[in-house]
């Protein structure tokens, strides 16, 4: 068997010779006696013609779709009339002098042939779960296989820049302790050691430390990450980092470096400039003009303080707010909004933890409805809101106020059909390095426990542990938070510091990290590093609404795998031997 070229990639150099084809049968047609194959492997499909009296007329009336065949001939052009210029070979065809059938094949339970014919591709109505039980067969669609392809070239610029610029690739285990990133571990019981437990990594966190106490310097990997939590449209219980980390370097070094690689890999692959080098917005500027940590900035829309425009008014809801510390915030809506759509607004707020959603009109005789009858219009005008237009606020403390007119605004850029078009990279900087968790009462960390502080802020641990700055920063593009990393603490006295000020005990520090506090104390280098959620970033590239669409063989939105089966059941043999017992 010699294949002499994809069917995909026949042109005008093959005219008058003959080639041998191996591919799928895409569609076969029955036309007045001569029948026509379209013929398809990975780079697309060629048009085979099969004359009455042709030797392989036999074979070809036997074939269906999604068969396997071989098909020998000779390349002509197609008349003018027949050219189809959807298709890349669109203007030939193979006179085939042979044929074989390789394999049959089932009826697909799905069309896949359509999407390379350069048609609207039925088959992305069809239910995830169908399409992801038969991955085999939804891979062979173009959409699909072409997501695998960009997720490849992606992986090779990565490798071909860090590898240039330096980096090590390393990998790490997949069979650990856990490093706490703040999910909840999945955990593989040890047959050798009854009653112990791996755990499978949530990140390489440590390990890349570890590294960079090894001396490695310059680290990556291409890391796959395991994490037990809700799923979304955006996490997947097994995902995807690009997972790297440097030695003694600060902030600028690590966003710089970022900067190079994304621009590498954005022209590389997809053939775009991104000016460099990227926005950075600390993370309270993004909160306060955007309500949200990742920031979707290719539209305005920005949220205005709007505290002294209440703090004298007869609102009594918003007054009480004010007076106890807390804030008022507005958002002014490019449109008059229907009380329906209003409504929908109010929902969103109010799911993301507002007590409602007040608003006014402005017309052009003065402000109209809601809670026009509370404030002065030269105040709402100063606001930037123009007569036609809607202002929506919302009163409570400085996160719930800003975080729930955050979403509104997303919301509202969708009801209102807001242009977002771009690339819109940019970092959030000078996050705090611990918030207050309000069910265990006590300081937690925001990105994970072994994130520097500001120098200058670490007389602050003790005495106003919520304004520490971390340096930590996220990546965030189009709204999405496609990667985070900082400056690691590598200093055990600060280490362990940090460790107090999470209530963490000493104890229980030794015996969750005891392993990694010992490392530290063998001369750490100062080092930090990041990692992306290449899936996302993959996904955004693509224009996929989900990752899923950009992992080859995903779970489903509720974390199983239709095609496996898996999570599955296993038998009492397995479960014996790994001394476990399932409770009822
Ligand atoms: P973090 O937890 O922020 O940082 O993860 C880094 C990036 O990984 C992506 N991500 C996910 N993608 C898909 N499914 C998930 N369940 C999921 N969880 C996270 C996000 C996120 O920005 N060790 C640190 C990195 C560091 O400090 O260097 C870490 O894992 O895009
Ligand atoms: P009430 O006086 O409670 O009837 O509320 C009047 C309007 O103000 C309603 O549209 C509420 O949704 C809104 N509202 C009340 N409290 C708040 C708040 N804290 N933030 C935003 N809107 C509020």
């Amino acid at each position: 068997m010699k294949r002499t070229k994809y069917c995909g990639l026949i042109n005008g150099d093959d005219v008058g010779k003959e080639v041998t084809l191996q591919g799928w049968v895409n569609r076969r047609r029955d036309l007045g006696g001569l029948v026509f194959i379209d013929i398809r492997d990975r780079e697309g499909l060629v048009q085979a013609v099969v004359a009455p009296d042709s030797k392989a007329f036999a074979e070809a009336d036997k074939v269906r779709s999604e068969y396997v065949v071989e098909v020998t001939g000779m390349v002509r052009k197609r008349p003018p009339e027949q050219v189809n210029s959807d298709l890349a070979t669109g203007a030939y065809e193979i006179d085939v002098k042979e044929m074989r059938i390789l394999n049959s094949a089932k009826t697909p339970p799905f069309a896949i042939d359509a999407s390379w014919r350069g048609e609207k591709d039925p088959t992305d109505n069809v239910s995830e779960d169908l399409r992801l039980k038969y991955r085999y067969l939804d891979i062979r669609r173009k959409s699909v296989l072409q997501r695998i392809i960009l997720r490849s070239k992606v992986e090779k610029a990565i490798w071909d820049f860090l590898i240039a610029e330096g980096f090590i690739q390393v990998e790490t285990p997949f069979l650990t302790r856990s490093t706490p990133e703040g999910a909840r571990d999945f955990l593989v019981p040890s047959r050798l050691e009854p009653g112990k437990f791996y755990a499978l990594p949530q990140s390489p966190q440590l390990f890349k430390q570890m590294l960079m106490v090894a001396g490695v310097d310059r680290y990556f990997q291409i890391a796959r990450c395991f994490r037990d939590e809700d799923l979304r449209a955006d996490r997947q219980p097994d995902f995807t980092q690009l997972d790297l980390e440097m030695s003694f370097v600060d902030q600028e070094d690590v966003w710089r470096l970022n900067e190079k690689l994304l621009s590498y890999v954005f022209k590389e692959t997809l053939g775009i400039d991104l000016p460099l080098p990227l926005p950075r917005l600390p993370y309270r500027e993004a909160m306060e003009r955007y309500g949200s940590d990742k920031p979707d900035t290719r539209f305005a829309m920005e949220i205005k303080d709007a505290g002294d425009i209440f703090a004298s008014s007869n609102f009594s809801a918003f007054r009480s707010v004010l007076q106890s510390g807390g804030t008022v915030r507005a958002l002014v809506a490019p449109a008059e909004l229907s009380r329906k759509k209003i409504a929908e607004l109010e929902e969103t707020a109010k799911r993301y933890g507002a007590k409602g959603l007040a608003w006014l009109k402005v017309t052009t005789d003065g402000l109209r409805g809601g809670v026009s009858k509370f404030v002065d219009e030269k105040a709402i005008r100063d606001l930037g809101a123009k007569p036609g237009e809607t202002v929506l606020f919302v009163a409570d403390d400085w996160s719930k106020a800003l975080e729930s007119l955050g979403q509104v605004r997303l919301k509202l850029a969708e009801i209102l059909n807001i242009e977002k078009s771009g690339w819109n990279f940019l970092w959030v900087t000078e996050f705090p390095l611990l918030e207050w968790d309000e069910d265990s009462e006590f300081w937690t960390y925001m990105h994970h426990p072994f994130t520097s502080p500001y120098a200058e802020d670490v007389p602050l641990l003790q005495s106003n542990p919520g304004k520490v700055r971390a340096l930590a920063y996220d990546l965030v593009l189009n709204g999405s938070e496609v990667g985070g990393g900082s400056i690691r603490i590598h200093d055990l006295q600060l280490q362990k510091k940090m460790f107090s000020v999470l209530g963490i005990s000493e104890e229980e520090a030794q015996e969750k990290f005891g392993f990694f506090l010992e490392a530290l104390s063998y001369g750490a280098p100062p080092h930090g590093g990041i990692a992306w959620g290449l899936d996302r970033l993959l996904a955004m590239m693509s224009g996929a609404s989900s990752i899923r669409d950009t992992i080859p063989f995903p779970k489903n939105q509720s974390g199983r795998d239709p095609l496996t089966g898996a999570p599955a059941v296993v038998t009492e043999e397995q479960l014996r031997e790994l001394h476990l017992r399932l409770v009822e």
